[in-house]
């Protein structure tokens, strides 16, 4: 689809914009109502109707007083923002409080909505599947527009699912298992293509890390990715140093991208400063340019329109955010999202794991040995400091460590129950609750290292070759 052409005001952000139809209906206001010449008053009238037609266009709705548009909105982002302190951005999550970040804030603060039960309800309404554990537990909080997707599914209208990795290290950690198993969940359900995408090249900009590196770890972690168990006739997965040489559809959606945002935008969103690279700067739209389907003309038959879900946890919605505010500037329809929360570091839940920090993570490389080493020794206790006061008192699960994993990864929900019961009654110990917790992680890498083992070159070859999927379009 061409680029729209009637927007006056098109260097102007929305919020720029909302901010100037409110001043200029003011001005017509005040005009009229000082009966200022019928000239003037036309003049000014004209040109609000034009800046109203721009907000349209540059967001795809129409002005309201008092409702500016949320997706661009700056998101107030730093230390000191907050009581709590909380910093989320896609290479930084921190707060000082101890049970974490304060996700409820989080959805104030980025305009986005609660996945809240009724919507859960209505997506085992319309799926007739019993709603992951990762929804029940409110670990995917957080939505953009899934509604709509739900309204197009229903409608029996297709969408496609995109989420992604930056492969910053040759493991991935147990945190990314988050979004892929979520992923992988939706597209059963769903039935729907995927797109993942490998993000080698932005690894390459922010990280010590060569060219050759960058590629290597990202064969590596797609490997961990397939062995969550994808189905191969239905998604594709790309390197972006390999894709964007071989795909003119996905340069080209970045190139339009490119021209629709401003340095000031990049810079209030992610926080570039002067002497970041160039790179870096214009890196947004290559991870804005998958959640448009003319990206992958072989899958969706030159299709622009086909609306995209992605699955991520939040610290990846600034992109989206950028990406929403382009897409009806672009004649695109804006991605939909669902935000997962963070699965903490061992050391607590102040900041996620991360992989530049072997101690902070359990690894999807780690051995029976080494989980059990590294829970004991490092997983954060709300535990009691001796066993009399732990009996007496109990535990806090709030701010323990093995017992938020367990949340993530234990899926009979009585079982759970029965922990959290006897943790805080004082009951269970905290040796007690890291053994649970040991005797879950442990089997489930094992099998995730087995199923690994069986992917091949070939198959991840498959994976990643440029290819119609088994969908019709
Ligand atoms: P990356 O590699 O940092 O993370 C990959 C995915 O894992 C999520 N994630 C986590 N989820 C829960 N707990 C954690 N501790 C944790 N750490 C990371 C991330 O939110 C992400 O969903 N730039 C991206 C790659 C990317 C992408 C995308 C991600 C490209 N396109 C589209 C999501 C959707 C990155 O470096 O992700």
């Amino acid at each position: 689809m061409a680029d729209l052409q009637n927007c006056d005001f098109c260097s102007l952000n929305p919020l720029e914009l909302f901010e100037q139809v409110t001043a200029q209906g003011e001005k017509v206001r005040s005009l009229k109502a000082e009966k200022a010449p019928k000239d003037e008053i036309d003049t000014a009238v004209k040109l609000l109707l034009s800046l109203k037609l721009s907000y349209k266009t540059a967001t795809g709705e129409e002005y309201k007083a008092g409702s500016p548009p949320t997706d661009f909105t700056p998101v107030s982002n730093g230390p000191g923002d907050t009581e709590d302190n909380d910093f989320v951005d896609p290479w930084t999550v921190q707060t000082s409080n101890a049970k974490g970040v304060d996700y409820d804030k989080l959805i104030v603060r980025f305009g986005s909505s609660k996945i809240d039960k009724d919507l859960i309800n209505r997506i085992e309404r319309v799926t007739g599947h019993k709603p992951h554990h990762f929804l029940r537990r409110g670990i995917f909080f957080s939505h953009r527009d899934m509604n709509q997707i739900l309204d197009a599914y229903e409608n029996k209208k297709p969408f496609y699912l995109y989420t992604g990795r930056g492969p910053s290290a040759e493991a991935m950690h147990v945190g990314h298992l988050i979004p892929f198993t979520f992923t992988k969940w939706l597209q059963e359900v769903f039935n729907v293509p995927l797109v993942i995408q490998i993000t080698d090249d932005e690894k390459y900009l922010w990280k010590d890390m060569t060219l050759e590196k960058a590629y290597q770890c990202a064969i590596e972690n797609i490997k961990d990715i397939i062995a969550c168990g994808f189905d191969i006739n239905k998604t594709f997965i790309f390197s972006d140093l390999e894709y964007l040489g071989m795909s003119p559809g996905f340069y080209r959606n970045i190139v339009k991208i490119q021209k629709h945002v401003t340095f000031n935008q990049v810079k209030g969103i992610f926080g570039f400063t002067d002497s970041d690279c160039i790179g870096k700067i214009s890196f947004p739209a290559i991870q804005a340019a998958p959640s448009f389907s003319s990206s992958f003309p072989q899958i969706f038959n030159n299709k622009s329109n086909i609306p995209c879900l992605i699955p991520c946890a939040i610290d990846q919605d600034p992109y989206f955010r950028m990406t929403r505010d382009v897409a009806p500037r672009l004649g695109f329809s804006k991605p939909a999202l669902l935000h997962s929360v963070f699965f903490p570091a061992l050391q607590g839940a102040q900041t996620k794991m991360s992989s530049s920090d072997p101690n902070s993570s359990i690894f999807l490389t780690d051995t029976p040995k080494q989980i059990k080493t590294k829970i004991n020794k490092h997983a954060f206790s709300g535990g009691k400091d001796t066993v009399e006061e732990h009996r007496k008192y109990g535990g806090n699960c709030d701010v323990d460590v093995s017992y938020m994993y367990l949340t993530f990864f234990l899926e009979d929900d009585d079982k759970l129950e029965q922990i959290k019961q006897a943790y805080t009654s004082g009951a269970l110990l905290t040796g007690e609750l890291k053994k649970a917790l040991i005797e879950t992680l442990q089997p489930l890498i094992a099998a995730h290292q087995q199923r690994r083992k069986q992917i091949t070159d070939e198959i991840v070859k498959e994976f990643m070759t440029p290819r119609k999927l088994a969908f019709d379009y």
